[in-house]
């Protein structure tokens, strides 16, 4: 696939709390590197030591946190992470999973609290500079179910705290996302079982693997 410009991969994992990212791209995770492929697992916000400095302020501060200045700091995260975590990796020929991506501004902070997309979009491609994710699975469903799912885990963070209007304005952007980018993002049905997504996720990451691996031979 001539638009690799790297030679390892990315790829980004998105959806609402309790959709299922953390359970998939462990799967995934798992298979890829029984396959023999060198894997490496990260996530947004927090794969980096001061992207957790970040990550604990994004979701946890009790301070008053407006849109632009929260918006910022995830950029901040992305950028610091691009850096210090994705090119290194991809340099390297690595297949680099993440938790979570641009994907989740777009949605969270442009769709969910209404600022604008194109902005993010701006903000996002300085972060990345240039370095999309080369495929993004995205996990689907009502948010009010995923919600039942995660709720035993205690005290909810900043986003999830927010009232159901916005997680749903956020699904509502992930599709939007989706349906803009169809090639590179693969919405599945997030109430199917995990052991009936994971084949599934693999199924679609062949044909990047495939250009992976020809790039390697
Ligand atoms: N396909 C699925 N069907 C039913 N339950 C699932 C499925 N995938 C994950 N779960 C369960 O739902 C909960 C949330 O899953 P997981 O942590 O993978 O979601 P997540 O998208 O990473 O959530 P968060 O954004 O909060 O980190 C876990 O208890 C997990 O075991
Ligand atoms: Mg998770």
């Amino acid at each position: 696939m001539d638009e690799l410009s790297t030679q390892g991969l990315f790829i980004t994992f998105e959806g609402l709390d309790g959709s299922g990212k953390s359970t998939q791209l462990a799967l995934c995770a798992q298979a890829l590197t029984a396959q023999g492929y060198s894997v490496l697992t990260t996530r947004n916000p927090g794969g980096t030591a001061f992207g957790q400095e970040l990550r604990e302020i994004l979701l946890h501060s009790k301070r008053p946190v407006f849109p632009l200045s929260e918006l910022l700091l995830f950029i901040a995260d992305r950028a610091q992470h691009m850096d210090e975590v994705v090119f290194p990796a991809l340099a390297k020929g690595t297949v680099v999973l993440c938790d979570r991506h641009m994907d989740s501004t777009l949605a969270y902070q442009g769709y969910g609290r209404g600022l604008s997309i194109d902005t993010i979009r701006e903000l996002n491609h300085i972060a990345i500079q240039g370095k999309q994710p080369d495929l993004t699975f995205l996990f689907d469903a009502e948010p009010a179910v995923l919600a039942q799912r995660v709720n035993h885990r205690g005290q909810a963070d900043r986003m999830e705290g927010e009232k159901a209007a916005f997680h749903n304005k956020v699904r509502a952007g992930f599709l939007a996302l989706a349906e803009q980018e169809p090639q590179r993002i693969q919405v599945f049905n997030a109430l199917e079982s995990p052991e009936a997504l994971h084949p599934k996720v693999m199924q679609s990451l062949e044909a990047v693997l495939k250009a992976l691996d020809s790039l390697k031979a």
